[in-house]
């Protein structure tokens, strides 16, 4: 044998551990355990408080367009309403990711699970088990009273027993955990107990932000780690095609109140609030109109006053909508 293939033999047989120690590692090590406080949260069967629990699980906080079996989705999209019975499911490199069992289902819900558990869950990602919730929620700054009316609300469900198997990380997600590259998301500033509900400006920021996520799907963000990269609300986030989108792309669009980019730039009040109950447009967006179709003049007047207040971005987005197929610029 000559001396460089003994060399490289030598070369191989290292890389080779190596991959061996990192593939063992990972697989002992990615199933990190977290800790976070419980909120003191305790449901309540106060009527106006569920309904208001209700309003925002169907509306503006739309977990009813996840929290539903996979067959349902399109059903809600397009105005329906059922219990939360889970099911939604999504492949990304990390992993299948599957939106639970809302309902109060002793074996297959939330029935087992006690207030502080599930209000931990949304507002510092970590689980009962532990485990930690991927950032597909940005509910961390929700009020105590809005987190309250929230947990009250599923809890007078009815029980629904629909069994969702738990989320399955790739190989990719594994690592991501084991090297701790992905940790739980808590809230940046302490939530407020509760917000003041009128067509305030302040009101329109909690809105944007902390309950129906047009700051995350308005604003570019790395889609491998989800980082924000954008300015806020001037657009560009990528949705590639997916079985949600029907083989359509979508490139969010610029909200500031830039005159030569921002689409809103031009729009009243009542061209907005028609705009938000009209509906979906295009087949497969995946912004849910149909459920911000629910919010009423007062949330939708907050919000575009938010907008409007906003530091205008020029940031042009040439094209927001790609029929299947067609290439993106
Ligand atoms: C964009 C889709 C989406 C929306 C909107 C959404 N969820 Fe989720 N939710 C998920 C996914 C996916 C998971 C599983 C995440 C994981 O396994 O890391 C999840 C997990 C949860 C869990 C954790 C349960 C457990 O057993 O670990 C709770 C509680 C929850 N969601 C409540 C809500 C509530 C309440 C709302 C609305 C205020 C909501 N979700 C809106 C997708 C969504
Ligand atoms: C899940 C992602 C997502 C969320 C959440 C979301 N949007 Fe969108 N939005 C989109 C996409 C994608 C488009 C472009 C396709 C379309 O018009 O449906 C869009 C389009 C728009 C438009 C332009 C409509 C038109 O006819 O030109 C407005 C206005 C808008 N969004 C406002 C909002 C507001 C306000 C919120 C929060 C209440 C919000 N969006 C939340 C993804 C989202």
């Amino acid at each position: 044998m000559s001396k460089i293939v003994k060399v490289l033999m030598w070369i191989g047989g290292v890389i080779g551990i190596i991959v061996i120690a990192l593939i063992t590692y990972v697989q002992l090590a990615w199933d990190k355990k977290f800790e976070a406080p419980y909120p003191k949260i305790i449901a309540s069967k106060d009527s106006a408080l569920i309904a208001r629990g209700k309003h925002l699980a169907e509306g503006p906080a739309h977990c009813i367009s996840c929290h539903v079996p996979m067959d349902k989705v399109k059903v809600v999209e397009n105005g329906a309403l059922m219990p939360l019975s889970g099911g939604w499911e999504m492949t990304i490199p990390p992993g299948t990711f599957r939106a639970p069992n809302l309902t109060p289902d002793k074996e297959t819900g939330i029935g087992t699970m006690t207030d502080g558990e599930i209000a931990r869950t949304l507002r510092y990602s970590v689980n009962n088990k532990n485990g930690c919730v991927f950032p597909f929620m940005p509910f961390q700054e929700l009020s105590d009273e809005d987190l309250t009316a929230i947990v009250s609300y599923l809890r007078a469900q009815e029980p629904v027993k629909h069994y969702v198997p738990r989320t399955e990380y790739s190989f990719l997600g594994k690592i991501l955990f084991a090297f701790g590259l992905f940790k739980p998301e808590g809230p940046k500033k302490t939530p407020p107990k509760s917000v003041p509900i009128d067509s305030s400006i302040a009101y329109g920021s909690y809105l944007a932000f902390s309950v129906a996520n047009c700051y995350g799907c308005h604003t570019n963000r790395d889609l491998k780690t989800g980082e924000f990269i954008g300015e806020p609300f001037a657009g560009g986030l990528v949705f590639v095609p997916d079985v949600f989108t029907e083989g359509a792309s979508f490139v969010t669009p610029n909200l500031t109140p830039d005159k030569k980019t921002g689409i809103m730039a031009n729009w009243n009040e009542t061209m907005f609030i028609n705009r938000m109950k009209g509906g979906r447009i295009h087949k497969g967006t995946p912004m849910p109109w149909a459920l911000f179709a629910r919010m009423d003049d007062v949330e939708l007047k907050a919000l575009y006053r938010y907008l409007r207040s906003i530091k205008p971005v020029s940031n042009k987005i040439d094209q927001i909508v790609y029929a299947p197929g067609e290439e993106m610029k």
